[in-house]
């Protein structure tokens, strides 16, 4: 459990530095993030280098013990820079180009811009790659932030091309797999081939669909560039990148395989993040103080997934930030809070952004560990907390990781795409769906792995697919060899990799192990909501619901008030057929967990657990004090069972 911080000493006088560094030292911060964002700095001229500030940077803080993290600069490209190459501005979807004047204007497919990026990663690595306190080399900031991928750009439609070419071999074929001859959308040759932009209506799904599989690959490539340098000149530094909450531009699976990265980390602002998601206003306003109790979690989940086992948070909201509709000031605790929520997810490091507020330029109004005039802020004050804590706590200090759930839940970045591609009803969104059956789970206690559909599955004890757009015999083949419990969301196995409704209908390869077909699916519209009760819980569909045909073997385990079945099993494998409201996934779940042996516990509201190590965690994110479900000889290692707002005990089960 370490505690890091972000820190630009080039945004402060140098007379600062030490006692910047002697103080974070003091506050028991043992890793620094630093040099992301200093590329004029870096570089003021073209092919004009100072290292000399940033020699000082990592001598005065080396020199208090402080491990460093090194940003390479290219999320901020310089002035001169776009003077001499403007084309590296990236174009928007209406053919405009972002302009400079903040961060992230360039173009991801750019050659002038990936060759200018690997050469400043070059020097910076030559410079420092072999010093002992740079531990970590962090690629950019943020890749896919602020809609700046996809790029529109003349060099993305030449690579767009490429892509293509490599994937069909021949335009017949990238005419057949698109089905082309509708709209007499035939391409002669590649070189016919434009960017799904600008159409007077839709462009195909399919065009779509592998615009969005190229760019999600150039993010990729983007980062490699940059990774293959640090390694030729860092071989003992971990290469990471740090990713975003609930983003899903690219596939991180894919971004992070062939060891790409040696830890998956990742930016976590909780309070702006449950203001700008798709939750119920309701639940907003429950949680303005506390963020959602699931918002990060799924985060820290889905990222131990992409870093194989290892995660750092990068980025950790440290009171108040600037970019959300609203930003309140946490509620008291969570600042601390959050710190062991994460670790008890399985982070190695949390590391607070920033060590202090900037008071002029963009972030003024984003606070830090400390306010601009160097006092330690509330949230400061409740990070040297938790740094004491861990310090006096060896249990706490010397915590095994995280341990393979019984739950998986399975989260695939192509599914996202094709139901933004075709939405068919507004409010359909698969990330908010695999929110909803995350959360439900979260609710009744479990501890929950997120994976990919590549992931091994066989250990698991339960499986949940909120949906998978694409199920392929490969899939299937995991569902038959595994003696998991399976429970598989609406539009799954309802398109092939092309983007074409299968042969057989939707679901697809499914139909192997669950025969049913789905005849009809219908987007629903808000007074449209046909009612169901399962056992105790009764709700309704919302936005999705499809009329199906259970076929011999299936049986049909709940209907709707209008007769169409809404659950469909054979064996261990379950269908939902329909988005139903939450308190019904709830049970769905909590049904199916029973069924594969699990025991769902009924939490207060607001209150989750999470184990690791052989120690169980519990958060209060309610508004009212409640009493954590401890054993009664637990020993606990912090804190109590009684926890108000903002509170978080661990205890070690008695054995
Ligand atoms: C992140 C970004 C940081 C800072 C922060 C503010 O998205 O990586 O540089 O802008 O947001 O919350």
């Amino acid at each position: 459990m370490q505690i890091g911080v972000c820190y630009y000493p080039e945004q402060w006088p140098r007379s600062m530095w030490a006692n910047d560094a002697r103080r974070m030292a003091e506050l028991g911060i043992t890793h620094v993030r630093i040099a992301e964002f200093a590329w004029s700095r870096m570089e003021p001229r073209a092919g004009v280098h100072d290292w000399e500030w940033l020699d000082e940077a990592i001598e005065t803080l080396a020199a208090q013990g402080l491990k460093l993290v090194l940003g390479t600069p290219t999320a901020a490209p310089p002035m001169w820079l776009i003077e001499r190459h403007p084309e590296i501005l990236p174009v928007r979807a209406d053919g405009t180009r972002w302009n400079q004047g903040s961060r992230r204007h360039y173009d991801i497919a750019s050659d002038i811009y990936r060759q200018e990026c690997v050469r400043i990663t070059e020097a910076m690595a030559q410079r420092y790659g072999k010093h002992p306190a740079v531990v970590a080399w962090q690629t950019d900031n943020e890749l896919g932030c602020h809609e700046t991928v996809p790029s529109y750009s003349p060099a993305a439609l030449r690579r767009f091309r490429a892509w293509l070419q490599q994937r069909y071999g021949t335009v017949e074929a990238l005419n057949t797999a698109w089905g082309n001859v509708f709209w007499s959308m035939e391409y002669p040759s590649f070189e016919q081939v434009g960017l799904p932009v600008l159409t007077p209506t839709d462009a195909n799904p399919s065009h779509l669909l592998d615009f969005r599989r190229y760019m999600s690959d150039e993010v990729a490539s983007f980062h490699r560039e940059q990774a293959d340098v640090l390694r030729r000149h860092a071989p003992h530094a971990d290469v990471l990148h740090n990713f975003m909450g609930f983003f899903t531009t690219f596939d991180h699976y894919r971004f992070a395989a062939d060891k790409a990265i040696d830890v998956a980390t990742w930016d976590s602002y909780p309070i702006a993040r449950t203001e700008s998601i798709g939750l119920p206003d309701a639940q907003k306003a429950r949680y303005a103080r506390t963020a959602h109790p699931d918002v990060s979690a799924f985060d820290h989940d889905r990222y131990r997934g992409v870093g194989a086992g290892r995660f750092w948070v990068m980025e950790q909201q440290a009171g108040p930030v600037n970019w959300a509709a609203w930003n309140p000031v946490p509620a008291p605790g969570m600042v601390r809070l959050w710190a062991y929520e994460a670790f008890a997810h399985g982070a190695e490091l949390v590391s607070y952004f920033r060590w202090r507020q900037c008071p002029y330029a963009q972030e003024q109004m984003h606070s830090g560990l400390n306010l601009p005039n160097d006092e330690l802020s509330p949230g400061g004050k409740e990070v040297a907390q938790a740094t004491r804590e861990i310090a006096g706590t060896e249990a706490l200090r010397s915590l095994a990781p995280t341990e393979r759930a019984a739950v998986a839940l399975v989260f695939d970045y192509e599914t996202q795409w094709i139901f933004e591609i075709q939405r068919h009803g507004a409010g359909f969104d698969y990330q908010t769906l695999a929110f909803d059956y995350y959360s439900a789970l979260r609710e009744q206690g479990f501890d929950v792995d997120i994976v990919s559909r590549h992931a091994d599955l066989s250990a698991y004890r339960l499986v949940v697919v909120p949906s998978l757009a694409v199920i392929d015999n490969a899939f299937v083949a995991q569902i038959e060899r595994s003696d998991a419990h399976w429970v598989i969301g609406p539009r799954s196995g309802s398109k092939t990799t092309n983007f074409a409704i299968p042969d057989t209908l939707p679901p697809g390869a499914l139909q192997r192990v669950l025969p049913f077909q789905v005849l009809e699916a219908e987007s629903l519209r808000p007074t449209l909501a046909p009612a169901i009760s399962i056992g105790e819980a009764s709700g309704t569909a919302i936005h999705w619901r499809e009329h199906v045909r259970p076929n011999d073997g299936a049986r049909v385990d709940a209907r709707f008030d209008d007769g169409w079945p809404a659950l469909v099993s054979r064996g261990r494998v379950r269908y939902v057929a329909a988005w139903l409201t939450h308190g019904l996934h709830y049970a769905v779940l909590g049904d199916a967990a029973r069924a594969s042996g699990l025991v769902p516990q009924a939490l207060p509201e607001g209150l989750r657990l999470a184990r690791r190590g052989g120690l169980t965690f519990a958060f209060n994110f309610g508004d009212t004090r409640v009493q954590a479900p401890a054993p009664a000889r637990a020993q606990f290692v912090l804190g109590e069972a009684a926890l108000c707002t903002g509170d978080v005990c661990a205890w070690r089960d008695p054995h």
